[in-house]
């Protein structure tokens, strides 16, 4: 079925630019993390499709997808009291943020899930500048469909001139004719074995399509967040080029233009845009997502005004300033490690080894709903799948012999490709990688960050079913 899309008309569209305007306004006030926040995880509503269709019933942060924009300064203590009114468990993970072990929030491996009615103090104080986000790591396949996530800003110091700062953070929903939530298909084994839940209606900051009031002349900084279960999504803005100055929340040494101006995004990954706005007054531009099958409009920039100045168009994009990360790595000495991706549809393995125990392929689906495996062993093994000597480089072969595109997730360490089986490996710090099907990439980082961290697949379906491990630093 197809649902139809918002289009923007007087009043809707002037409640969606002032929507978007009070954001940003926000976002100029100066960080203080001094207070505790108490977020509440909670049933809510969402307005995902047109005015008049009906809302969506979700599970959100204070009850709204996404949940409140979270902006801290960088290297000062935050202090989150997460208060559980779900009907299940539930945490909260940092995503990408380079933090103390005991706050990762991971169930099961870093704390113990948060149950209904229950509070968990979360206190951290995030090293790195840049666009992170928030979501639950309990059932997370079923919590993110739901709509549990919002993004997490750590703002520099000085951060580089800019006259809009905005968050776009894009999702991709299944629903059902009803406009509800399709909850009969969560979790389902077709989803797992294939290429996870891909919906039917992409929002924008969770709604359908927004309208960006711009000015003429204006520099914007976009932090673009995927948060799909598991679509990989690509980004272009009609008539403008975009210049990539961050990956996953840490700054490029050398900005770029991603070819045909399309940013891809593999499900949990980050983008730092600065895009001017160099179309004239009156101008109304499309930013198009591309699933892959199709190419919909999820918002527009709405050119309203000039900017009583312009600047050099497309010249002297900032640098960000450099985080505090350890970026030396002893590659000659590192330890080297593989890593193969197997299972899932049209390559299942025929057995591999679950909870200690060997088990035939067809005995994982069917009593555990298991089918992808890291070296053999489905979900998280009993001993780490890397045992790290703190302050060693690492170097990771990923090697992924499935039908299929994964997105693998590092908890606690950024890292960054060395080697690649195809093509000269990509200088960026990252902390999901895309590995299409066939790849082999190399992948290293200095184990700075002591604890017990999880890698997995961020297509939340793969994870469910078996594509996630574990490893530690000591
Ligand atoms: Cu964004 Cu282990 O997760
Ligand atoms: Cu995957």
């Amino acid at each position: 079925f197809t649902i139809t899309r918002r289009q923007f008309t007087g009043g809707a569209s002037a409640f969606a630019a002032a929507t978007v305007l009070a954001g940003s306004l926000k976002a100029q006030q100066p960080s203080t993390n001094e207070q505790v926040r108490r977020l509440t995880a909670k049933l809510g509503e969402a307005e995902l499709l047109e005015t008049d269709a009906p809302r969506t019933p979700i599970w959100g942060y204070e009850g709204h997808v996404p949940g409140p924009e979270l902006r801290v300064a960088q290297g000062k203590p935050v202090a989150i009291d997460l208060v559980n009114s779900l009907p299940q468990p539930t945490t909260i993970h940092w995503h990408g943020i380079r933090i103390d072990n005991s706050m990762d929030g991971v169930a099961g491996l870093t704390q113990t899930p948060v149950t209904p009615g229950e509070t968990f103090a979360y206190r951290f104080s995030p090293p790195d500048a840049g666009t992170y986000w928030y979501h639950p790591h309990n059932r997370t396949w079923e919590q993110l469909a739901r709509g549990l996530y919002g993004p997490f800003i750590v703002e520099e110091q000085q951060p580089p001139p800019c006259d809009q700062d905005l968050v776009l953070m894009i999702d991709d929903w299944r629903l059902g004719d009803n406009g509800h939530i399709d909850e009969a298909s969560l979790g389902s084994m077709h989803d797992i074995s294939h290429a996870g839940r891909l919906g039917n209606v992409l929002t924008l900051n969770g709604r359908g399509e927004q309208d960006i009031p711009v000015r003429a002349g204006q520099r914007l900084r976009l932090r673009l967040i995927n948060a799909a279960n598991a679509r990989i999504i690509g980004i272009t803005f009609e008539g403008h080029v975009p210049m990539v100055i961050a990956l996953d929340g840490q700054p490029l040494d050398r900005p770029f233009a991603p070819g045909n101006n399309l940013v891809r995004l593999a499900p949990a990954q980050r983008a730092d845009l600065i895009l001017d706005c160099d179309q004239d007054v009156g101008a109304q531009t499309s930013i198009l997502a591309d699933t892959g099958r199709e190419k919909l409009r999820i918002g527009r920039f709405v050119y309203h005004k000039e900017k009583r100045e312009r600047p050099n168009i497309l010249t002297d994009i900032p640098l960000l300033p450099q985080n505090p990360m350890p970026v030396a790595l002893d590659l000659d000495r590192a330890i080297n490690v593989d890593l193969e991706m197997t299972g899932g549809a049209m390559s299942a393995f025929e057995a591999a080894e679950y909870k200690g125990k060997r088990y035939g392929a067809r005995e994982l689906v069917r009593e555990h709903h298991k089918i992808w495996a890291f070296n053999g062993i489905v979900g998280m093994p009993q001993s780490p799948l890397m045992q790290i000597p703190l302050g060693k480089t690492v170097k990771v072969r990923i090697v992924n012999r499935t039908a299929w595109p994964h997105a693998m997730h590092f908890h606690g360490h950024h890292v960054k490709e060395v080697a690649h089986a195809r093509r000269t490996p990509l200088p960026y710090w990252r902390d999901t990688i895309l590995m299409e099907r066939g790849e082999e990439v190399t992948v290293a980082f200095l184990a700075h960050n002591p604890g017990r961290w999880m890698l997995h697949c961020h297509m939340l379906e793969h994870q469910a079913g078996g594509m996630s491990s574990w490893y530690e630093v000591a």
